[in-house]
C-alpha cells in the first residue's frame, strides 16, 4: 500500500498485520490473558464526549507545549517498545531520528542500541528520554545510569508495572508453534531476565539519589501510587498499564487519571504541573483521545505500538513521520473544533465523562 493511501493510525495496524511474521504480530499486538485491559482503553476514551465551545477565532491553532520542560511539537512523545526489528532494522534509531525531523521526544527502551540511538539523532540538542528497568544487581543499574549521563538522557523512565512478565497468551502459542516454549511453559529464553520483582520505593529513592537525571515513575495505576511518587520527589508519572500487557482487568489509565481528578486534583494544577507532570499512555490512536487527556489533566500522551506499526512494510521513517503528520493533523483540526487554539485551552469543562464513569 502507498503511504499515501494510509488515513488513519488503524491503516497502520492493518498494514502490519499482514506484513509481519506471526511471531512479530502476535509480539506487538497482545495484550495478558483475555486482553479486557488492552481491549478497555480504547472503548473508554470512546466513551468520553467533547463539549465543544463556539465562535472563539481559531486561527492559528498551535499543539506545542513543553515536555519536562523541553519543547515538543505535540503534547505526545513516542513510548518505550522492545523488538522493533520485527518490524524494520535499527527500528529504534529509525525512530529516534524521525522523532527529530518532527519535534518530538522519543523514550527509547532498556533493550536499544543506546549509542547507536544517540547517534541517530538529527542534531545534538535533540533531547532523548531513557526508559529504566532497574535490574536486580544495583551495580548494574548503575552502570546504565552513568552511561545515560555521558550519553546525555533527558529524563529517566522508570518502569514499575512489570515486577514480573505479564501472561500473554497469543505470544505463547506462537512459541509453542515455534518450538521456543518448553512442556512447562517457561520460555527458553525471555526479558523476563530484565524484569525486577523486589523492586521498592525505596529503589526509587536510590536512583533518585545517585543520579540527577529527572525521573518519571512509568506504570502507576491507582491515585494512591500517584500521591506516593508526588511525596518521593520524582519529576512526572505515567499512568500505565502497560498497553494491557501485564495485569490483565487492570483499570485503564484514563480511569486512573478521573480518579486523580476526584481525590488528588491538586496533582494536576497548573503550580504543581512546574515540578511534577503527569503523562499517559495506552490505546491512544486518534488526535481527539490526546485532547481528552489533556482536558482531563494530563501534560501529554504515549504512544507505542503506532510507531511500529508505522515502521513495517518498508516504510522506515517515511512510515513514522507520516503517523505523526496524521496524528497532527487529527490535533489541530480537533482542537479548532473544540474553540482551542492552544493546549493551555483545553480544560475539563470541555469534557463529558458521565458515560466513562457509569460504564
Ligand atoms: C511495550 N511497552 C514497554 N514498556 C516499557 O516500559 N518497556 C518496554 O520494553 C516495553 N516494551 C513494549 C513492547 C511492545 C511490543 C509494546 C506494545 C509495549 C509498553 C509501552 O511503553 C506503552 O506503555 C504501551 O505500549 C502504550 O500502549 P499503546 O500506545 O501501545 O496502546
Amino acid at each position: 500500500l502507498p503511504l499515501g493511501a494510509i488515513v488513519n493510525v488503524d491503516d497502520f495496524e492493518k498494514v502490519a498485520q499482514s506484513y509481519l511474521t506471526p511471531t512479530g504480530w502476535a509480539y506487538y499486538s497482545s495484550g495478558a490473558e483475555d486482553e479486557l485491559s488492552l481491549t478497555d482503553s480504547r472503548r473508554l476514551f470512546r466513551k468520553i464526549a467533547f463539549r465543544p465551545r463556539v465562535l472563539r477565532r481559531v486561527e492559528p491553532v498551535s499543539a506545542a507545549t513543553k515536555i519536562l520542560g523541553l519543547e515538543s511539537s505535540l503534547p505526545l512523545y513516542i513510548s518505550p517498545t522492545g523488538l522493533g526489528r520485527y518490524a524494520y532494522k535499527d527500528a529504534e534509531s529509525v525512530i529516534a531520528r524521525a522523532a527529530g525531523h518532527e519535534g518530538l521526544i522519543y523514550c527509547m527502551p532498556t533493550t536499544a542500541a543506546h549509542e547507536a540511538v544517540f547517534n541517530a539523532r538529527t542534531s545534538s540538542d535533540q533531547p532523548l528520554f531513557f526508559q529504566l528497568y532497574a535490574n536486580r544487581d544495583r551495580q548494574k543499574t548503575q552502570v546504565l545510569l552513568r552511561k545515560m549521563e555521558k550519553l546525555g538522557a533527558a529524563a529517566i523512565f522508570l518502569t514499575v508495572d512489570s515486577p514480573v512478565l505479564g501472561r500473554r497468551e497469543r505470544d505463547d502459542r506462537v512459541k509453542v508453534a515455534d518450538g521456543e516454549l518448553l512442556s512447562t511453559g517457561v520460555a527458553k529464553a525471555s526479558s523476563a531476565g530484565l524484569l525486577n520483582p523486589l523492586l521498592t520505593w525505596e529503589d526509587v529513592d536510590w536512583i533518585r539519589r545517585d543520579t540527577n537525571i529527572p525521573i518519571v515513575i512509568k506504570g502507576i495505576q491507582t491515585v494512591e501510587d500517584a500521591i506516593l511518587a508526588h511525596k518521593h520527589g520524582v519529576h512526572g508519572i505515567v499512568l500505565s498499564n502497560h498497553g494491557g500487557r501485564s495485569l490483565d482487568t487492570a483499570q485503564s489509565p484514563i480511569l486512573t487519571l478521573l480518579e486523580i481528578r476526584k481525590h488528588a486534583p491538586h496533582l494536576l494544577s497548573n503550580e504543581t504541573r512546574g515540578k511534577f507532570q503527569v503523562f499517559i499512555d495506552g490505546g491512544i490512536r486518534r488526535g481527539t483521545d490526546v485532547l481528552k487527556a489533556l482536558a482531563l489533566g494530563a501534560s501529554a500522551v504515549g504512544v507505542g505500538r503506532p510507531f511500529l506499526y508505522a515502521l513495517t512494510a518498508g516504510y522506515g521513517e517515511r512510515g513514522v513521520r507520516r503517523l505523526v503528520e496524521m496524528l497532527r493533523t487529527e490535533i489541530e483540526t480537533n482542537m479548532a473544533l473544540m474553540g482551542a487554539v492552544c493546549i493551555d485551552e483545553l480544560v475539563s469543562e470541555m469534557i463529558n465523562s458521565e458515560r466513562a464513569e457509569r460504564d
